[in-house]
């Protein structure tokens, strides 16, 4: 009883008869089984309630059906007309089955691609969706939702709900933060800014270009409340998109991540030479050991780095598996690094650097002479990772950075 009362809490105006009915689930520490989540995160739902017509904008995690309902329920939703399905991913379409059953009437909204995925993943019968077209307006009374498809932002059936009558723009993924909280609005852009810079890293950062394209069309809309599917709903707009802006442009900063991993301090001693000298140099450099670090920290750091250097030891014939994931993770997020290069030590033999190369064909990267050596670093093994340091300086000169 005492969890319900709680969830009830979550149904909440955001402006006249627009309402906030989503669950906030603070203890999930996982999505995708991948992303760490170090704050919860929620999966937001939306009444807006027309003179003659009442929608929900998406619905939530089959895990949170219950209180879910509860919150429609608490609103005392006697109708629903509309279902629009911003994105059929489960997370925001779960609880969808139940709503068609409990609301038989309701029709449920979508792109193309979504119907196709909605009657894939949830089996939802192909009669009760109606394909919405790009730029299509449904009047509720008094309110209208007009629709904005939104393709890989992050899936092809992404699209964006926009009521002009009161400036929402009902975002879906997209300026989303994995951040559970209790306040309807943004308490504090400061404490947000990375919850929200993680959530594009780990989401939205593949989509770097199909997002510019959709920030144009963004531009051009009046809007007073940007209400994302996860996290709380931003009553100033501009915070947000000025931070994407910044993340989605082409600009690099003077930074380095090196995401490595060391057996027996090898490697681990050449990442502290490198670190070093670049420092020196005056360059940020971000180390991140593979073997225990958060991988959302090291996601975020390559949302602006110019230059990546990955460190690792030869495992039998190749690179550490450690690495081998953080490399594959840099290459499925595609981050706008421009530079990059392979250091470490190997025992007797084996393939590392090219195998590692070969792992991050996504990235557009110009490579710097790897530096991959037998045993111990020692005299001319250090000069070369001086070498390495000067000339990620001089590309940074060159990309205008440092
Ligand atoms: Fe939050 Fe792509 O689902």
């Amino acid at each position: 009883m005492y969890a319900k009362d709680m969830s009830a809490m979550t149904v909440r105006e955001i402006t006249d008869n627009i309402f906030a009915v989503g669950v906030i689930d603070w203890h999930r520490a996982v999505f995708d089984e991948l992303i760490p989540l170090p704050d919860g995160t929620t999966y937001n739902a939306y009444v807006i309630r027309g003179a003659e017509k009442t929608a929900l904008v998406d619905t939530s995690d089959p895990g949170k059906e219950e209180e879910f309902i509860t919150n429609l329920m608490r609103l005392g939703i006697g109708s629903i007309d509309y279902v629009v399905v911003n994105h059929a991913e489960q997370d925001h379409s779960g609880a969808l089955p139940l709503i068609l059953e409990l609301f038989p009437m309701a029709t449920v909204l979508a792109t193309p691609k979504g119907r196709e995925l909605l009657t894939y993943l949830l089996q939802v019968p192909g009669e009760r969706i109606r394909v919405v077209d790009d730029g299509e307006t449904i009047p509720l009374g008094g309110k209208t939702l007009e629709f904005l498809h939104a393709p890989w932002v992050h899936w092809p059936d992404t699209m964006l709900t926009y009521v002009p009558e009161d400036r929402v723009l009902f975002s879906c993924d997209l300026f989303g933060a994995h951040y559970a909280t209790s306040d309807l609005f943004v308490a504090d852009e400061r404490v947000l800014y990375e919850p929200a810079k993680r959530y594009y890293a780990e989401i939205m950062m593949p989509f770097r270009n199909s997002i510019k394209k959709h920030m144009e069309r963004i531009s051009g809309l009046d809007i007073s409340f940007i209400a994302p599917s996860h996290g709380p709903v931003h009553a100033d707009p501009s915070f947000i998109l000025d931070a994407y802006r910044d993340w989605i442009s082409d600009n690099v900063k003077n930074e380095v991540v090196v995401p490595y991993v060391s057996m027996h301090g090898s490697t681990e001693k050449m990442v502290d030479y490198l670190v070093e000298a670049l420092m020196e140099r005056g360059i940020t450099v971000r180390p991140f050991n593979t073997g225990n670090a958060d991988i959302g920290k090291l996601a975020m750091a390559l949302v602006d780095a110019a230059t990546i250097v990955i460190a690792t030891p030869t495992v039998l014939f190749g690179p550490h598996p450690k690495i081998a994931y953080a490399a594959f993770l840099a290459n499925i997020l595609k981050p706008k690094a421009r530079s990059a290069t392979v250091i470490g030590s190997f025992g007797w033999g084996g393939k590392t650097v090219q195998d590692i190369t070969g792992m991050v064909g996504n990235l557009k990267i110009d490579l710097i002479e790897p530096v991959y050596i037998r045993g111990l670093a020692s005299g001319d093994d250090l000069r070369e990772l001086d070498r390495v340091a000067d000339e990620i300086l001089r590309r940074h000169r060159e990309y205008g950075i440092a």
